[in-house]
């Protein structure tokens, strides 16, 4: 989705493009968020090679790494390093002084938290620190029309002097994000002055870096068998994009101790608000039971839209049936057992259809014109309690 005129030019990966709104506008400063170890210097260092293979120079300055580390990562990575000029600096008016000298078409710096400047007052990571140096980089970037992305660190917490007293200075701000112990990676766009906050990139962190992951719903649907208990496939949206994904319960009896519920990948609140739904609207009698929600591949989803898929897998696994065959599921839940639509329905149908899905449950809608063409069966219900009397097959 390209906004505005802006001139762009395109980065290497496609998904990083999107994100940024079409790509890289000259004299823009991003900055790249998330945790430690989650990938951001990986990202930029590929970014910058490729960068370099179209001729451009690029300059690459760490004040995390030596310049021994970051050529060491970039053997794993299979990148020359030509064309790209590494420096290992933390002193931010060094740093600007060389990329005064070099003028490159892009500019790299690792990260923003190392950086300090003599003149200001505290230790680099500080807020004042972070601040002012952003400030200038900011400025040099409009100054001399060349891109700049830096990375800045984010803790679960939300760190201190992190990238959220940032948001405002610079011009784009991208979250890279993962779960632990899973390959995906998504780059989300939270801020953007030059295009839409509404698209992501998804990666994959391989063992020579990162690639581009191009049909995500095949990939985070790989290991999902039609007919499992405890398990529904939903159509979610990252961004303006359509994703199937498949979300797994499992309910175990617990007599003994207060029950415990786990949420992975979803929000902690929102799965004891489904819970206390499925026990007062459907009658199931969970008070006694573990509860564990999964969505696999390490994705998080946090939309509504998911809900009915949440009840409905748990329900599937405390009543030991099935989901109907072929089916995917949509509706947010209301506290009253009510099922509200969702947005873009004929997307999420659309990418239900593209990969063979034969059935949707979802809530029922006024106007169906649009979806009358889509090859796919649409149950409509109006309640949970409904959507699981249909949704679920009786025996086992
Ligand atoms: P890194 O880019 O250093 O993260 P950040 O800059 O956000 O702190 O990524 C570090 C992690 O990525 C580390 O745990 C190792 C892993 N990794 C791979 O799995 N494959 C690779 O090719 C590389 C370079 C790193
Ligand atoms: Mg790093």
């Amino acid at each position: 989705m390209e906004k505005g005129d802006f001139p762009r030019f395109h980065l290497g990966f496609a998904e990083v493009n999107r994100v940024l709104g079409g790509g890289l506008v000259p004299g823009s400063l991003v900055l790249v968020g998330g945790e430690p170890g989650i990938g951001k210097s990986t990202l930029l260092l590929q970014l910058s090679a490729m960068m370099a293979e179209k001729n451009k120079v690029v300059a690459y300055i760490s004040g995390e790494e030596s310049i021994n580390q970051v050529k060491l990562r970039s053997e794993r990575l299979g990148i020359g390093g030509k064309g790209i000029y590494f420096l290992s600096e933390s002193d931010l008016a060094a740093v600007l002084e060389c990329l005064e000298g070099l003028s490159p078409a892009l500019a790299i710096i690792d990260s923003i938290q190392t950086m300090c400047l003599e003149d200001v007052a505290g230790m680099p990571g500080s807020i004042s620190q972070v601040r002012e140096c952003t400030w200038r980089l900011e400025r040099w970037a409009k100054q001399n029309d060349v891109p700049l992305l830096i990375t800045g660190h984010v803790t679960k917490e939300g760190a201190i002097a992190g990238p959220g007293t940032l948001e405002h200075i610079v011009d784009v701000v991208l979250y890279f994000e993962g779960e632990p112990f899973s390959s995906y990676r998504v780059l989300r766009s939270v801020k953007n002055r030059f295009g839409s906050t509404n698209e992501v990139g998804i990666f994959e962190m391989c063992d020579n870096g990162l690639t581009e992951v191009d049909n995500p719903s095949q990939v985070f649907l790989s290991a999902y068998k039609d007919g499992t208990i405890g398990s529904v496939v939903v159509p979610t949206l990252e961004g303006s994009r359509p994703l199937l994904v498949e979300i797994q319960a499992l309910t175990t009896p617990n007599n003994f101790a207060p029950p415990r519920r786990i949420a992975n990948g979803i929000d902690f609140n929102r799965l004891l608000l489904i819970i206390a739904v499925l026990t007062k609207r459907a009658g199931l009698r969970l008070f006694n039971q573990d509860i564990i929600v999964n969505v696999t591949g390490g994705l998080r989803v946090n939309e509504p839209a998911v809900d009915l898929g949440i009840a409905s897998a748990i329900a599937s696994s405390f009543h030991d049936s099935k989901p109907t065959s072929s089916l995917v599921v949509l509706g947010e839940l209301g506290l009253n057992g009510e099922l509200r639509g969702v947005p873009q329905l004929e997307r999420r149908i659309a990418e239900a259809v593209r990969l063979g899905f034969k059935s949707c449950l979802m809530p029922r809608i006024k106007s169906k014109a649009s979806l009358d063409s889509a090859n796919i069966q649409l149950i409509e219900v109006s309640s949970v309690a409904e959507a699981l009397r249909l949704g679920l097959s009786k025996g086992k």
